[in-house]
């Protein structure tokens, strides 16, 4: 980890499985993109697994869980079979000291990527139970939710039961739409009085990363994945990744405004 900055940059590598899938092959190994990741300077390994699995696969889980040098964060939805396999695959382990994570979404069904956060505040009771019971094994729990006060609110009221960190969903920010960086500088800024940890993420590119970084500096963790592996396509996984590992952690360099050229 950078000492330099306390910003930290979690490579989500589901589009490696899209592609695997896409034919059904053994390859490209997501397993292989995390490794590189992590050499390039990611702080932590994201993923997602989804209900229709249509990128990371169950198999995927445990062998990312046992290669990965950082940490294993996995994104899934609040449901039994979602938590069930979390329990069973991401728990304290003898020998191994690290506390994976779980961020917790929303998922429906037939949609091409995640449409907005989790809703704490109306259904705090489900949530409450799922954090709960994942705690109970020593995983980590992150909550996804849109930047509204309401729900910051709720997240941080599940704290006792092991909520530590909240994660912020750039969506509509990363869409265009103009009001969303003012909005999400004010949630960071509330998010960073209830004592949450704060992380953000989805749609997140080189081009809209460092506007976000400098309005919301208590954002202290990025999580980021079609665009670098879109972009890695063009430039390599080394180059994409440090490519944000800088500007999150000098948010004035390369792919800033005003900074040097962009290469893709
Ligand atoms: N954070 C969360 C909670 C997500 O569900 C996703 C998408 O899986 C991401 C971050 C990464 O989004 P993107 O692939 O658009 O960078």
């Amino acid at each position: 980890m950078n000492t330099a900055s306390p910003r930290r940059l979690g490579v989500n590598i589901d589009h490696v499985a899209t592609l695997r899938q896409a034919r059904r092959e053994r390859y490209p190994d997501p397993v292989a993109a995390a490794l590189l990741a992590e050499l390039a300077g990611a702080d932590q390994i994201t993923c997602h697994l989804r209900g229709d699995r249509r990128h990371i696969q169950d198999e995927d889980l445990p062998r990312l869980r046992d290669s990965v040098q950082t940490l294993l964060n996995v994104e899934l939805a609040c449901t039994e079979e979602m938590v069930g396999i979390a329990r069973r695959t991401l728990g304290a382990r003898p020998g191994d000291r690290r506390r994976h994570r779980v961020t917790l979404v929303a998922e429906r069904p037939g949609e091409v990527t995640t449409e907005g956060g989790l809703d704490v505040a109306g259904q705090l009771d489900l949530v409450g139970a799922t954090v709960a019971g994942l705690a109970e094994q020593g995983i980590a729990v992150s909550l996804f939710i849109d930047p509204e006060p309401a729900q910051i609110a709720a997240a941080a009221g599940l704290s006792a039961v092991g909520v530590d960190m909240i994660e912020l969903n750039t969506a509509r920010y990363a869409e265009g739409h103009d009001a969303e960086l003012a909005r999400l500088a004010q949630a960071a800024a509330l998010a960073g009085r209830s004592g949450l940890e704060l992380a953000a993420g989805h749609g997140l590119t080189h081009h809209n990363l460092p506007p976000l970084v400098q309005a919301a500096p208590g954002i202290l963790e990025y999580n980021i994945g079609h665009s670098i592996i879109a972009r890695a396509v063009f430039c390599g996984l080394e180059v994409a990744v440090r490519d944000l590992l800088q500007m999150i952690r000098a948010p004035g360099g390369p792919g800033a405004p005003g900074g040097p050229s962009r290469l893709a």
